[in-house]
Order: structure tokens, then sequence, then C-alpha cells
């Protein structure tokens, strides 16, 4: 959390069995509320606990979800990030974490003042929430009854397994990673991971007004501008792209907390270098960290001004040697290996065509570039 950076925390499984807290609950029901003092704990492995806290160098108290079995405190969801509790945790000792009988879920100070609540589209009959040993919290009707609210919904900085990004079209949600705006302080920050459809969907990470990193569109395995997600052994991504959702997700089968380091191993962040930011050659440029100057221009275009390109600023871009002749039929293409595919936000996405298909598709049509 303390890089701006969103790095993609995982979660462990088995490895730190030694501590189980087995007599912790992990569900709160009307008439017995989580006091500041308590922490709940989720049943199965308990991976995970729910309870208040005060990030460090904060006088803030904020209700969270972190790891409980590992020993730095992790926190991965937080619920009031943006209505902080006044004063840290140890002088809100009568905070209290309720749900109501119709099914509010209520977040109050010390002085009984409601800072945070999230209420049912419809009344409980018999409402419980709960920490899930994924890490969500879910507000349902009895335990493992219908979900009327969950905190997968509403994701902070870290990504979770079964955790999804992206927009859900069905429940309106529009899920986005924000950054916390510093270590003690939870709401959001100006860098954010957002998925967007226009067109061939690709993830995003802003800063700020400022596009610094795309994914590349997803080729069915991987995004093709993160041709490392395919080796992650232990990992399976997931993209989801049809008319009920766009969402990105992942499931993982080991750990990547160190507990001998006492440090999260930090195995996939963006952008990785100069060349991964967005666009950093111009229309029609190629960037290679292997070579210097980054920048040069795709096989028949030269630099439109070389003056700049002398001065190795490889920012302007790059025209085409010889026009088009489109109708002579006369053009075709070139395989450019290993690189991130271009921008999709304005292309055309057609499912049903083979690659033959479309390249035939492009030809017939003088205005389609490929
Ligand atoms: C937690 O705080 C309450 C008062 O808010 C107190 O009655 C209870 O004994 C405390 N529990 C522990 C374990 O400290
Ligand atoms: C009660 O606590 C809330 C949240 O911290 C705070 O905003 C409010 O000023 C407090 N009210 C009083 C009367 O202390
Ligand atoms: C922390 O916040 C509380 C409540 O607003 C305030 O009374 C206290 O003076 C603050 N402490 C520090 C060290 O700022
Ligand atoms: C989702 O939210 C992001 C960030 O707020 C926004 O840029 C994007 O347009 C939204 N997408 C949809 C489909 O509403
Ligand atoms: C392409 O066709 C045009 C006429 O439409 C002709 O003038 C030109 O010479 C042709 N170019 C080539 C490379 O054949
Ligand atoms: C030709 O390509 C352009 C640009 O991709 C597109 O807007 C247009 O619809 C295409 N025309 C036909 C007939 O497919």
């Amino acid at each position: 959390m303390a890089s701006p950076l969103l790095c993609v925390l995982l979660y462990l499984i088995r490895h730190l069995a030694a501590c189980h807290a087995a007599t912790a609950r992990d569900t709160i029901t009307p008439g017995s509320p989580l006091a500041a003092n308590e922490t709940l704990v989720s049943g199965g492995e308990g991976n995970f606990a729910l309870g208040f806290f005060t990030p460090p160098g904060a006088n803030s108290t904020y209700l969270g979800v972190w790891y409980n079995k590992v020993s730095l405190r992790t926190v991965v969801w937080v619920a009031n990030r943006e209505a902080p509790i006044a004063g840290a945790v140890g002088d809100n000792q009568g905070a209290t974490l309720s749900v109501s009988a119709g099914g509010t879920l209520a977040i109050a100070a010390g002085n009984k003042t409601v800072v945070w609540s999230v209420q049912p589209a419809s009344r409980l009959a018999s409402p419980t929430a709960q920490i899930l040993d994924n890490g969500n919290l879910v507000l349902a009707d009895g335990v493992g009854g219908a979900v009327a609210w969950e905190g997968f919904d509403y994701p902070m900085d870290t990504m979770l397994p079964e955790m999804k990004v992206g927009i859900d079209y069905v429940k309106r949600k529009n899920r986005t990673l924000t950054s916390w705006k510093s270590p003690s302080d939870p709401s959001p920050g100006p860098v954010a991971m957002v998925m967007d459809t226009n067109d061939d969907p690709q993830v995003f990470i802003w800063n700020g007004g400022e596009k610094v990193w795309r994914s590349g569109p997803w080729d069915g395995v991987q995004f093709t501008g993160v041709p490392d997600t395919a080796t992650y052994s232990g990992f399976t991504f997931s993209f989801i792209n049809n008319a009920q959702e766009v969402t990105y997700s992942f499931q993982l089968q080991r750990s990547t907390w160190v507990e001998a380091a006492r440090a999260w191993n930090l195995y996939w962040y963006a952008p990785k270098d100069q060349c991964d930011a967005v666009s950093p050659c111009g229309p029609n440029g190629v960037c290679d960290t292997n070579n210097m100057p980054v920048c040069s221009c795709l096989h028949g275009f030269t630099p439109k001004t070389p003056a700049a390109w002398a001065l190795r600023d490889g920012r302007d871009w790059c025209v085409r040697s010889t026009p088009l002749d489109c109708r002579n039929g006369t053009d075709g293409f070139i395989t450019v290996r290993h690189a991130k595919v271009p921008d999709t936000e304005r292309s055309a996405v057609d499912g049903c065509l083979t690659l033959e298909q479309c390249r035939q598709a492009c030809l017939r049509n003088c205005s389609c570039t490929a």
C-alpha cells in the first residue's frame, strides 16, 4: 500500500496453520455487534480477520479486513475509507459494527454517531454479517443465505482471489481498484485500475488525469501487454466478456507471503519500464528497451521529424514512407513479434472471424488499418 503502484496482494493458504484461533466468531447478528476491542475471524482456514484499526501514523479509526495469519498486518479492505472515526482505536473503545433487525449494517463511533452504513434493498428476515474465508464481508439473510450486499463489490487497492475487477451490468457495479492516499490514509488516492469497455476491453492504470499503463486487450489466455501472466504457475487468470459482465479475476494455489523474510514477495508490477507506459513512442513507433534510443519506426515508416529523432526524442511519431496503395491491392501485413498490441479503445470487434477472414476484411476496406 505504501507503493504508488497497485500491488496485487495475495492471500496464503495452509502454510502458517499453527496459529489457528478456533474460538473467534465470524458472524455478527442483531443484538451481538462487534466491539472495537474484538475481531471477527473467518471460518474454514481462518485466513482473514475483520476489526477496527488505526493505520500507522494516523489518528483515525477504520473498520478493515486483514490477513489473519500474516504477522505484518496487511489491510486488504476498508469499509469506511472515506468516513473515518476521529481519534485512534484505543480512544474509541465504544465503537461498534452492528447489524439492525431490518438488516442495516452500520459503523458507529464511540460517541454513537453512525459514520458508515449500508442498507439492503429490502428488509432481511434474519440478517447476518459474516467475514468469509476469501476476505469478503457479506450481509445476508441468514448465514449462507441470499446475499444482500458484499464488500467484494467495493474493492479498495487490493485484488484478492475470487474478487472481480470490471463491470457487472446486472448488479450495476463498476469495480475499480484505487490506491490509498498514503500509508496512514486509506481514502482514495490518485492511482486507479479501471476496466475500459470501449470496443475490445482492456485494463488501464490512471494516475490523476493521466493514463500511465494499459494491459492491452485479452487474447483468450492473457492480456497481450502482460505476457508474464501466462507463466505464473499456480495462478489461473480469467477474463469474462459477455452481456452480463466484463471482469477480470484470478485464482491461486500458493502463497507469496514470505514468512521467513516477514515480507510480501512482489510478484508482478506495472508499469515495468519506459516502454510499458501508454504510447511512449507515438503512433507507428516501436518501443524496445534493448535499443538505444528506445524508439524506432515500424517497418515502412520514417520519423515525422527526423531532427527530433536525431536528438533521441522519440516521442514524435512515424509516418508512412510510401502512401498506401489499397485500390491496386498491393498492400499487405507484416508481423511484429513480442509486442503489446495497439490500443483497442477505437477498434472493431467481431468474434466470429478467423485471422485470415479478418485480414481479408481489412484489405477490402481502404479505411482499415491493422
Ligand atoms: C472490550 O470492551 C468492552 C467495553 O467496551 C469491555 O466490557 C470488554 O471487557 C472488553 N473486552 C476485552 C477482551 O478487553
Ligand atoms: C462523534 O464522532 C464523530 C466521528 O468521529 C465525529 O465526527 C463527531 O464530531 C463526534 N461528535 C461529538 C459530539 O463528539
Ligand atoms: C487524536 O484525535 C482526537 C479526537 O479527534 C483528539 O482529541 C486528539 O487530540 C488527537 N491526538 C493527536 C495526537 O493528534
Ligand atoms: C467505470 O469507472 C471508471 C472510473 O471511475 C470510469 O472511467 C469508467 O468510464 C466507468 N465505466 C463504466 C462502464 O461506467
Ligand atoms: C495503382 O493504380 C493507379 C490507378 O488507379 C495507377 O496510376 C498506379 O500506377 C498503380 N500503382 C501501382 C503500384 O501499380
Ligand atoms: C471500414 O473500416 C472503418 C475503420 O475501421 C470502419 O469504420 C468502417 O465501418 C469499415 N467499413 C466497412 C464497410 O466495413
